[in-house]
């Protein structure tokens, strides 16, 4: 838009440019054209050109201060604000954290088959692990993908009862070198763990919130990942829905550099994502996540072993319709007018029973949505397990809670299992 009126400005110069020198042409032409005792005619002629002149001198006049306006709105008064005007796209790089597993080919392949341009999202593969294999995968690519090697392959101390768990140790060291890397040269970053494939629109998805992330100090990330977004618990018609949430979801999110420079110092030897879902980190900040995830996971054999992969995450639906979030109206999930709406919502919905939620057809009256109440941790427990959605709690958050309250999806209804009015805080101890 703007450089079209760029274009116009200097349209505009060069035909005023040439009118006068017509027009001053054309009048000494005239002149020229006579001998030096010019007739009343002549006279006549001359000064009815200098009437015409003097008028369209008037309206170019105009046309020339409409010009000088234009150009202190696209310049600035110093000639100099044109970049702050232009609405310019940030560079988001892409980092994948990858190790020994050469499927890492799956997840850079969808990267690159969606990502919508290379200049603005720059993709970073961080290979940790020393794997030949995996590294000749990933240099396969070329200049497609950078690769960076995480230097330090050596085994890490851990005390004898953690023996099992030295992945990871592994992997926290990795990501604090890895993230350290990035945030050298960027303010934002998603990371991406090597067994995720992602949506269509996944680009369009973080490109879209990370105005909102930056802007709003009560968010700490957005998440591709909905952990209970098996299919049959999500609502297909709600590809655009994006909710706030109260537990980190990982899996494919966005951190701004500045949180990066909270948690460096402090960053945790392993167990990192646990890690993050502790109050002292978290400090009361929410995730964006969707209704229906952005990434799935296909790393079944992982270094958790598959501790979910065969209940949970292998059933994740991934979003397969591009949704044009930088087009849509997100501001509903600014902090204040989110909450507000958001317990608006769940506590004027009608009690349902856990039986009610189980039978469905029949037992729920209405289009919904409808709210289940838990009033303590095992009651969360067993309605969050016998109805097929994930039943850990963090910190005592519960997945993809927002104030306590967990939104699913079921025979076309929405369901909230929801504590009683008036939450106020979680209790850490439940877990
Ligand atoms: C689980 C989490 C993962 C988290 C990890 C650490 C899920 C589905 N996955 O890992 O998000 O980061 O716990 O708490 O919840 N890797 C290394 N070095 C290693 C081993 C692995 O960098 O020595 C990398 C892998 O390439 C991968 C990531 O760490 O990108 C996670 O490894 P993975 O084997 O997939 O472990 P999960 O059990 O999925
Ligand atoms: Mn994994």
């Amino acid at each position: 838009m703007l450089r079209k009126r760029g274009a116009l400005i200097l349209c505009g110069a060069l035909l005023f440019l040439s009118l006068n020198v017509m027009m001053v042409g054309q009048l000494w032409g005239r002149l020229s054209e006579e001998d030096e005792t010019p007739t009343n005619d002549v006279v006549g002629d001359v000064l009815r050109m200098a009437d015409m002149f003097e008028a369209e001198l008037e309206i170019q006049n105009k046309i020339l201060m409409q010009i000088q306006n234009y150009q202190i709105l696209w310049q600035g008064p110093e000639g100099k604000k044109l970049k702050q005007v232009l609405p310019c796209q940030p560079v988001i790089p892409i980092l994948v954290m990858a190790c020994n597993r050469v499927s890492v080919r799956r997840c850079l392949d969808k990267l690159l088959q969606t990502r919508p341009t290379d200049k603005h999202y720059p993709i970073i593969v961080s290979q940790d692990c020393g794997h030949a294999e995996t590294a000749d995968v990933i240099r396969s690519y070329g200049s497609l993908v950078t690769h960076l090697t995480q230097p330090d392959l050596s085994d890490i101390a851990v005390p004898p009862e953690h023996k099992k768990f030295q992945g990871y140790y592994k992997i926290s060291r990795h990501y604090r070198w890895a993230l350290s890397q990035v945030f050298k040269d960027h303010s934002a970053v998603i990371i991406v763990e090597d067994d995720l494939e992602v949506a269509p629109d996944f680009f369009e998805y973080f490109g879209a919130l990370l105005p909102l992330l930056k802007s709003d100090p009560s968010l700490w990330c957005v998440s591709a990942w909905n952990d209970n977004g098996r299919d049959g618990f999500v609502d297909p018609a709600a590809a655009s829905l994006l909710y706030r949430t109260d537990f980190f979801p990982g899996l494919g999110w966005m951190l701004l550099r500045e949180v990066w420079e909270e948690l460096e110092p402090k960053w945790p030897a392993a167990f990192w994502d646990d890690w993050m879902r502790q109050p002292a980190q978290r400090r009361g900040r929410a995730c964006i996540r969707p209704e229906i995830s952005r990434t799935l996971t296909f790393g079944r054999q992982g270094v958790s072993l598959g501790q979910f992969y065969d209940k949970y995450l292998r059933y994740i639906k991934l979003n397969s319709q591009f949704v044009p979030f930088t087009k849509l109206d997100l501001s509903y999930l600014k902090e204040e007018t989110y909450r507000k709406s958001f317990e608006k919502e769940v506590y004027s919905a009608p009690m349902v029973t856990f039986e009610d939620v189980k039978h469905g057809q029949g037992h729920l009256r209405g289009p919904g949505p409808f709210r289940l109440q838990y009033s303590s941790k095992d009651s969360f427990k067993v309605f969050a397990k016998n109805l097929g959605l994930m039943d850990d709690l963090k910190s005592g958050v519960p997945r993809t809670g927002f104030r306590g309250v967990v939104s699913f999806f079921s025979r076309g209804r929405r369901i909230y299992i929801a504590p009683p009015p008036g939450w106020n805080q979680y209790d850490p101890t439940w877990n």
